[in-house]
């Protein structure tokens, strides 16, 4: 970690590659998928309410467009908005802003990486699964921005489409969907990459998984994970390193290497600033309603 921490440091690595997944959102507050923190508690465990096959079925597209009504129910609980980005997502935004990311991909579809603070800009950005920021109606395939689907949503409906009445879903990869066309940046992006950091995933879903391997052997492929997961476990290369454990934890002793503590701490004081500007701007729109 301290070589890593060096060559970023010292600026010989310009071109990093990001790859996340379900768990550098936990500890936003949203359950990853499959978590090993404690069996059980990860989202496919604990959707017994829906009545689904199985677990994946809530998002794959065929049960989808027989019944959304599992999903829908899901994304109320998923929605944007109601989560902050962590020290994981701002570390990212820091190291984009010395001008050293080169991509984030994540497979994450909160919306964190987004934050207008702790995000990163939609070029710098592959949404691998897709996003709730927009919407497509399944039937006429009329765009949507994913806030006109906010209130359908949050009260529990199923989005329909006043067009042609058709339901409208989130820009989501559902199983048995293509993925986005940026997703494919892949093929430029990992021969170019001089340092690859991959965090919060198990590495088990395809085509997302196999990006691990396509950085050049010599490029040296960073961990930081609760457990060994992919290439990291079966099959690793030399300048491979691990940093096992809490990625709160892992990331902030990356950052402490690096010197960029303060930096940090000063993005992040901006970003909960935002949020309290964003909630004072909140309450002075709805204190114009007093009479309600
Ligand atoms: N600190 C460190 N590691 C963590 C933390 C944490 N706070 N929380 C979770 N993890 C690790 C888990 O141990 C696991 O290895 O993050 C990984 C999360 O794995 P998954 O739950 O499988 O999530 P992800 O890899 O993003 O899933 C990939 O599966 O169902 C699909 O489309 C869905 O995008 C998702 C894809």
């Amino acid at each position: 970690m301290q070589d890593v921490a060096e060559n970023i440091r010292e600026r010989r690595c310009k071109r990093v590659v990001v790859m996340a997944g379900a768990g550098i959102s936990t500890p936003s507050g949203i359950p990853d998928f499959r978590t090993c923190r404690s069996p059980g508690s990860g989202l496919y465990d604990n959707l017994q309410q829906y009545d689904l096959p199985y677990a994946e079925a809530i998002f794959e597209i065929g049960f989808f467009h027989r019944n959304p009504n599992p999903f829908f129910a899901l994304a109320k609980e998923l929605y944007p908005g109601n989560y902050q980005p962590n020290l994981t997502h701002y570390f990212v935004r820091l190291l984009h802003q010395k001008g050293q990311l080169l991509r984030m991909y994540t497979q994450n579809i909160d919306g964190l990486e987004r934050h207008q603070v702790a995000g990163v800009p939609p070029e710098m950005l592959v949404e691998a699964h897709g996003t709730f920021a927009t919407a497509t109606c399944t039937s006429c395939l009329r765009k949507y921005d994913g806030e006109e689907l906010r209130p359908e949503v949050m009260s529990g409906a199923v989005p329909r489409c006043p067009t042609c009445k058709g339901v409208v879903k989130p820009d989501i990869v559902f199983f048995g969907e293509e993925l986005p066309l940026s997703f494919f940046k892949y093929l430029t992006d990992f021969p170019l990459a001089d340092l690859l950091i991959v965090m919060g995933t198990s590495l088990e879903v395809e085509p997302f998984a196999s990006l691990a391997g396509a950085v050049r052997s010599s490029v040296p492929r960073l961990l930081i994970n609760r457990d060994l997961v992919g290439p990291f476990a079966w099959g690793r290369r030399p300048h491979d390193v691990t940093q096992l454990g809490d990625v709160v934890t892992g990331v902030k002793e990356l950052v402490d290497a690096l010197g960029w503590t303060q930096e940090l701490d000063a993005l992040m004081a901006a970003g909960n600033s935002e949020k309290c500007l964003i909630s004072e701007n909140f309450k002075t729109y709805i204190s114009k309603f007093s009479w309600i």
